[in-house]
């Protein structure tokens, strides 16, 4: 158990659709939680899926507790391990707000997302996991689950000029 390496856009197997769980309270299933939870707290993620370590499996996890130096003041986000999810946004309406990933570093980019969602998944223990969320919650959410479709955020990005390098948009982003 350990941190592994982030793939990086333009890797084949973040494009690639991932499968689903069917085996839950496994000992494989439990090392690939703590393999996420190492590389996503050595990398200072909201959140990581399993293509980015380079398994292709839907499980993702996520969480913002306390202050992340990546998304200073965007709110908390419940820690919690996501199999199988499925997404479904409570009405139409979408906000844009800055995203970066583990797989793109040192960039961000302005992405349109639904505002509120519905979502349910499973615990590596196979407990059923149903909840609504909103806001920044609602957008790790989304921005997650696309990895297990192999989407990344620039895919969803409107405006282009919306897309750089952390440093050079800051003033743009206002931080
Ligand atoms: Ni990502």
């Amino acid at each position: 158990m350990a941190a592994r390496k982030v793939l990086r856009m333009g890797h084949p197997i973040l494009q690639e659709p991932s499968a689903e769980i069917t085996k839950f309270n496994t000992a494989g299933l439990d090392s690939l939680i703590q393999d996420l939870f190492d590389t996503m707290r050595v990398e200072d993620g909201a959140g990581i899926a399993a293509p980015q370590i380079g398994v292709l499996k839907r499980v993702v996890i996520f969480g913002v507790e306390g202050d992340n130096p990546r998304y200073p003041g965007r709110g908390y986000v419940p820690t919690t391990i996501l199999i199988n999810p499925v997404i479904t946004p409570l009405d139409r309406e979408m906000d844009d707000n800055w995203e970066g990933c583990l797989s793109v570093p040192g960039m961000r980019g302005l992405v349109p997302r639904y505002t509120r969602v519905h979502y349910r998944g499973y615990d590596q223990k196979g407990r059923l996991i149903e909840r609504d969320a909103e806001g920044f919650h609602a957008r790790v959410v989304q921005h997650e689950c696309d990895h297990l479709d192999g989407v990344l955020y620039p895919q969803r990005i409107r405006d282009m000029t919306q897309f750089g390098f952390k440093e050079e948009l800051q003033t743009k982003m206002g931080c």
